[in-house]
């Protein structure tokens, strides 16, 4: 539903904004040294690890590792997708972002959008003021314990008891064709004009990760049928790509970034209510793959918590299904008894709830149980139709250690033996999933290679302070062709040990950088081979260094007497400096090559 823009749009934007003022316009920045600093947005400190580099346009936190780019930072602080963070930054500065658009196929559909955008907000307004003068509509929902906090925050409101209250208020404003597009009236079947879809119903307003109105739920004030009307699939709406109360709950998201997915509208209000604002509901129909990769931008951990009637139990095998195709830890909560979570608030506290969705079971445990539930193991056939049943359950495990555990336990609870089991867990066809990509950050410098073996002599400097000695003496600045890393044997040398909080005020972003994955390697390799190993680390970076500089000098000296005629007396005396200039980095290496034996 969103405007397409073109290819690389990110980059164009960056180039008009300054990060400095992006991230400014969030925390209070402190400029210090080379950089500008912060107490981290993304996790709590009592000393500034957040660095700003106006240089690179990046941020990064040396304490949580969080970094990103101006818009990368929206994103987070936002809890925004790419186009909405480009949008949002777009509107605070000013860019006009339609010089960047892809021509629509139709623009007259993203004005039609726009309005009904406008007039769901106009209606959402109109039904929570309702709601405040009906005394049904205030009563029904004081019976079902909502306080007027949650309501004022789920903008709960309520629909008249009369056919055509809408198409007469609005009618002066809108067309009835687009009251119908936003699926708010309905045209009769048999006779002339249209009737209101929402009658005498409490109201929940959709509202998508922007805060926009998309569409409406409505419930029945008694027993009657149907409980639940929704907003039918619109221009702006569609149940596969959205969740309810996600807006809400994506701000609400602790450490552990974990949402419950429950079943209805009144569950996600319910748990609010007691205090317990992430959750979202899908909205009455099943799980896709759309709330899939909406789930997987803002959370890490789902847990299931579906009403534990046959329905529900359905529907937690087959969300499992969906959603254990995409990056995250999968959990299934049963309530006891068969409650919703709403029922269950009832009886018992919001810290017993907690509780339970903390301890909730992992997905595949959840699965391979409810499988075998009622199957007699002992008798042959049911056996091998638990194998079958669960074959696809493995077909899902992404972790290898995970498929050892869970290949235990159904060895165990089977009598299986491990061999024939996972064998017979072998797919049918060969599909087998492999690892799930790592979502790691990208490469932090240009040449990867030679990154590694100055992080190498930064990493032993900074780990075996006795080796420092040595690397100093070696060390010539001009000899060595990285900034980055010329800051940082001269902080070393200065200092007695590092303080990465210290080092920020005076050192370039870069050179922070190689610091901190020094000082924060886990898996440093200490030097076994004395001194001996420093030497040949660091002359390894000298060289590494020489080579490149030699290619450098090449390619430079091929580019320019490519365009002198070579008979020129020019080409030749150029040709002669060049190769001189090659010659002494050759002699270099050869001398450190010597070394080397
Ligand atoms: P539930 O019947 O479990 O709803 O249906 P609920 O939210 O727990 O509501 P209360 O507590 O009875 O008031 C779960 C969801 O399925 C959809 C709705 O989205 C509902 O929130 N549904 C249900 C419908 O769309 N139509 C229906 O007739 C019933
Ligand atoms: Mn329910």
């Amino acid at each position: 539903m969103a405007k397409r823009y073109v290819d690389g749009i990110g980059t164009l934007i960056l180039e008009r904004i300054n990060i400095i003022d992006v991230v400014g316009s969030y925390i209070a920045l402190k400029k210090a040294g080379k950089n500008h600093k912060a107490l981290c947005p993304f996790h709590s400190e009592k000393t500034p690890s957040f660095v700003v580099s106006e240089d690179k346009q990046i941020y990064h936190c040396f304490g949580c590792g969080a970094s990103g780019n101006a818009i990368g930072f929206v994103m987070a602080m936002d809890h925004l997708d790419f186009i909405d963070a480009i949008e949002v930054i777009s509107d605070r500065y000013g860019i006009n972002l339609d010089e960047y658009q892809v021509q629509h196929s139709d623009p007259k559909a993203q004005e039609e959008k726009d309005r009904i955008l406008a007039i769901n907000k106009t209606v959402a307004n109109a039904f929570y003021r309702a709601f405040k003068e009906s005394p049904q509509a205030v009563a029904y929902m004081a019976k079902r314990g909502i306080t007027a906090d949650t309501l004022r925050r789920y903008g709960v409101g309520y629909a008249w008891d009369e056919w055509d209250y809408l198409l007469k208020n609005l009618k002066s404003k809108y067309p009835p064709e687009l009251l119908e597009k936003a699926g708010l009236i309905i045209k009769r079947d048999n006779s002339q004009g249209h009737y209101d879809r929402f009658r005498n119903r409490i109201i929940f307003p959709i509202l998508d990760v922007r805060g926009r109105v998309i569409g409406f739920g409505g419930r029945v004030l008694d027993d009657g049928v149907p409980k639940y009307l929704n907003s039918p699939d619109t221009p702006v709406f569609n149940k596969s790509f959205n969740l309810y109360g996600l807006n809400f709950a994506k701000n609400h998201l602790d450490e552990a970034r974990r949402i419950l997915l429950v079943e209805g509208y009144m569950d996600v209000i319910a748990l609010s209510n007691q205090g317990i604002h992430h959750g979202v509901a899908s909205l009455g129909t099943s799980l896709t793959e759309g709330h899939g990769r909406l789930l997987e931008r803002y959370a890490r951990e789902v847990v299931l918590v579906y009403d534990g009637d046959e329905a529900g139990i359905k529907a937690t095998s087959r969300a499992i299904e969906i959603l254990g195709k995409f990056n995250l830890k999968l959990k299934v909560l049963n309530l006891p008894g068969g409650m919703d979570p709403d029922d269950y608030l009832k009886k018992n506290s919001p810290q017993a709830f907690l509780t339970l969705t903390e301890e909730a079971r992992d997905a595949v445990e959840y699965l391979l149980d409810h499988h075998g539930e009622d199957l007699n193991f002992r008798v042959k056939s049911e056996l091998l139709e638990y194998i079958d049943r669960i074959r696809p359950v493995f077909q899902m495990i992404a972790d290898p250690l995970a498929y050892e555990l869970y290949i235990k336990k159904v060895a165990a609870d089977t009598d299986f033996d491990r061999v024939s089991l996972e064998k017979a867990l072998k797919p049918s066809g060969a599909l087998v999933k492999g690892t799930p990509k790592a979502k790691g950050t990208g490469p932090r410098d240009t040449q990867p290679a030679q990154m590694k073996l100055y992080q190498r002599v930064v990493e032993i400097a900074v780990h075996e302070r006795n080796h420092l000695d040595y690397i100093k003496d070696q060390f010539d600045p001009a000899e060595v062709d990285h900034e980055a890393f010329r800051e940082v044997m001269g902080y070393l040398v200065g200092h007695e040990a590092v303080d990465l909080h210290e080092a920020i005020d005076v050192l370039s972003y870069e050179a922070v950088a190689m610091l901190e994955e020094a000082v924060n390697k886990e898996d440093y390799i200490p030097v076994s081979k004395g001194l001996r190993e420093v030497q040949k680390s660091y002359l390894q970076m000298q060289l590494g260094d020489l080579k490149n500089k030699y290619l450098k000098i090449k390619e430079e000296k091929d580019d320019v007497l490519l365009n002198i005629d070579r008979g020129s007396p020019e080409f030749k005396q150029l040709e002669i400096e060049y190769e001189g200039r090659l010659q002494a980095i050759n002699s270099k290496m050869m001398t450190i090559n010597k070394k080397f034996r």
